[in-house]
């Protein structure tokens, strides 16, 4: 192993610049070239590389986003783009990638494997939606961004004795809507790995709440659910208490890494580059029970991550 490359690709998570600074400084400190990859597949196909140095990734740890920009590539979906993005590696003597983004952005990276590339995967999405990993990179940041957030909600929902409906992000899961639901004392969390119940889990509970002089309300809702708007509307007439609905929206993605995600990217992008200069192909790097390890791409993409259903039930016990 001569050259590797990093690229970051899918939706950005805070914490991905981390990840990519400590891929090239490892790299480089072995004696390994490294090139930064621009727009994720796109510019590997494009043939955009930049050659890195030890400083070309200084000051990029505090900051959100990813310096590399990222994308959703189309053309790499088809053959002839895997192919074209492979010849582009062979051309520059790039023997191996690292690939920083979630499930679909691994899935293309088994696809430059087959064609000869080998690739190395680190978990970055606010979603936490990785079966194999306990904590993504992102989802820390983004989980006290929306934490932050709904404090200031709170502020004005309690003036003025409403209920706040509150729609985070998640794309398929409820990660991000039960750590802040938990963390921001949302009075009902729903989620899509729940079934939930209009009467039961919002209309009765906000009820039981008001008699024991609970006077404001939050009701944090993982996106896909429904309309917001339409759910506010229900729950006005259904209560009586004025609700508005928010929905939070890409101002979750950004932000300042927090500190659990700055360590988990270096560590990750630590691992990350070590297996790859080890020779390793197709693994996706993960954290569990505190513990780096790795695992085949098939495998993690085929892993489900079990819904912390005890933390679930245990905000709805305390969130009165
Ligand atoms: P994320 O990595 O955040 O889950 P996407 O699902 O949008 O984001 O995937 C990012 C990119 O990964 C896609 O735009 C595409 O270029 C590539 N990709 C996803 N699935 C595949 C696939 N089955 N084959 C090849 N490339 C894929
Ligand atoms: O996967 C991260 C994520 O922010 C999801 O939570 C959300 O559903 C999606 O990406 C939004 O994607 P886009 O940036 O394309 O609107």
């Amino acid at each position: 192993m001569r050259k590797i490359a990093v690229l970051t690709s899918g939706g950005d998570a805070p914490g991905m610049n981390a990840a990519v600074r400590a891929v090239v400084r490892t790299a480089l400190n072995a004696g390994i070239e490294v090139y930064g990859v621009i727009r994720g597949y796109n510019g590997l196909i494009k043939d955009e590389m930049v050659p890195m140095t030890l400083r070309s990734v200084s000051n990029i740890l505090q900051q959100g986003g990813t310096m590399l920009f990222t994308a959703r590539s189309p053309e790499f979906m088809t053959l002839e783009g895997q192919q074209k993005a492979a010849e582009n590696c062979r051309k520059r003597g790039i023997d191996g990638v690292v690939v920083c983004g979630g499930d679909g952005s691994f899935r293309g990276a088994q696809k430059l494997s087959q064609q000869g590339i080998n690739c190395i995967c680190i978990p970055c999405t606010i979603d936490n939606d990785i079966g194999c990993c306990e904590y993504t990179i992102g989802y820390d940041t983004a989980t006290n961004t929306v934490v932050d957030l709904v404090d200031k909600l709170r502020d004005t929902c309690a003036s003025h004795d409403r209920c706040s409906v509150v729609e985070v992000m998640g794309r398929h899961a409820g990660w991000l809507a039960l750590g802040a639901g938990m963390a921001a004392g949302a009075t009902s969390i729903i989620v899509p790995e729940v079934p939930y119940d209009f009467q039961k889990d919002i209309v009765d509970r906000m009820e039981y709440t008001k008699s024991l002089g609970k006077h404001h309300f939050i009701v944090m809702v993982a996106e896909g659910i429904g309309d917001v708007d339409e759910l506010a509307k229900d729950i006005e007439k259904a209560t009586g208490v004025e609700t508005r609905a928010t929905v939070l929206g890409h101002v979750q993605r950004g932000g300042r890494p927090s500190a659990r995600d700055r360590i988990l990217a270096s560590q990750m992008g630590y691992y990350a580059a070590h297996l790859l200069m080890a020779g390793k192909t197709e693994r996706v790097v993960a954290i569990n029970n505190n513990t780096l390890m790795d695992y085949d791409i098939d495998e993690a993409l085929a892993m489900k991550k079990p819904f912390k259903s005890k933390m679930f039930r245990m905000a709805e016990e305390i969130n009165i």
